[in-house]
């Protein structure tokens, strides 16, 4: 397949670039690089040994995304490009839903104008809000409590009704926990502009000397030793999440929603201690008060993904 990915040059979508072109799949990418690097598709081409077309532009922009598809004959997007930090999106809510939703529904006009209908669209754990139960599975009560999330909902509600208005569309919701690692080369990885929001970037800058120590935002919580608990996922699993939920729509499964995640929740300072281990020096951290707007346990029910996609989060 020729498959575009909005927001290839990030994180997430430089490793799924990997993956899929050593799948044999061709990839475009589109990213204004305002939270990217281009060096990180150059290291992809490296990785891969293959080219990748690049275009720097806005997804906001109808125009320029229209030319993309009146240049290549694309068969299927996975729309990763978005601003993703909470905190950030509390401070600047508009920018926050001017980026994220403009920027998906010029995608998906740009797609319906071209007979673009398979999408995958990359949300978020986060649009559980608090949740009641854990694990959680696809058919838990949403409600997203901060701007960012709330954006990620408004984009699922939109996808859903643009299905509901149009069956020719295959689109799936791909609801990710918490992303961590990179590419065993080394050559990729999770490199945010600025200091990080999210755990393990923050915990890799403290072992590389770049941030003094660790805040553990708060050890209080109900949890067996009182820090927050998440599913951590690999990003290369995610990868592949991305490849099978692909696979799927081809089959015409018209939407479809999945958790990815591992199934396991661990702890703040779980994940510390595995990384001294890993990585073969102390962390030091000090405990601070909780972080607004944080839950205290969070973790996936992956098997609707394991029975329908035959995708783990333990494969890669
Ligand atoms: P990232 O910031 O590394 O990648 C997002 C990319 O989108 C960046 O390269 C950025 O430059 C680009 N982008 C943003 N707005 C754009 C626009 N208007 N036009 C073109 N490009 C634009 O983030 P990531 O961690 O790779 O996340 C990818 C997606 O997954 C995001 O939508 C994010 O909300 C979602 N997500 C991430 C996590 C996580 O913890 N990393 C968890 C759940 C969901
Ligand atoms: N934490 C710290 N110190 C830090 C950063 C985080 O103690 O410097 C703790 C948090 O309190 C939480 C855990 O580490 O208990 C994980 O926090 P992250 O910021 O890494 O991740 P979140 O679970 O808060 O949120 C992430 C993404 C969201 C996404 C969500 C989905 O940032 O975009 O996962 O589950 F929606």
């Amino acid at each position: 397949m020729n498959i575009l990915l909005t927001g290839g040059a990030g994180y997430i979508g430089s490793h799924t670039c990997v993956m899929l072109l050593e799948q044999g799949h061709d990839v475009i990418v589109v990213d204004n690089l305002c939270n990217s690097k281009v060096e990180s598709l150059k290291r992809v081409e490296k990785i891969t040994g293959k080219k990748i077309p690049f275009y720097q532009k806005d997804l906001c922009n109808l125009p320029s995304i229209n030319e993309i598809f009146t240049q290549n004959s694309i068969d299927a997007v996975i729309h990763f490009a978005g601003l993703k930090s909470v905190a950030e999106s509390v401070d600047q809510p508009l920018t926050y839903y001017q980026n994220n939703i403009d920027g998906t529904l010029v995608l998906c006009e740009a797609m319906q104008a071209h007979g673009v209908k398979h999408l995958v669209f990359s949300s978020s754990a986060t649009v559980y809000g608090n949740p009641e139960t854990v694990p959680i599975d696809e058919n838990a009560p949403v409600g997203a409590f901060n701007p960012y999330g709330r954006s990620k909902l408004f984009i699922e509600e939109i996808l859903s009704d643009l299905y509901v208005s149009d069956k020719s569309w295959n689109i799936a919701l791909l609801r990710y926990f918490n992303p961590v690692g990179a590419h065993f080369s080394g050559l990729i990885g999770e490199d945010p502009f600025g200091r990080p929001n999210n755990l393990m970037p923050y915990v890799s800058q403290v072992a590389v000397g770049k941030l003094p120590e660790l805040m553990v935002y708060g050890d209080d919580y109900d949890t067996p030793d009182g820090t927050g608990v998440r599913d951590y996922i690999h990003v290369m699993d995610l990868a592949k999440g991305h490849l099978k939920a692909l696979e799927k729509l081809t089959s015409d499964p018209g939407l479809v929603i999945y958790n990815q995640g591992t199934g396991k929740g661990y702890s703040v300072l779980e994940m510390v201690t595995a990384f001294e281990k890993a990585a073969g020096k102390k962390i030091p951290y000090k405990i601070v008060g909780r972080r607004p707007g944080d839950i205290p346990t969070c973790y996936a029910d992956p098997s609707s993904a394991e029975k329908e996609l035959g995708w783990t989060a333990l494969g890669y």
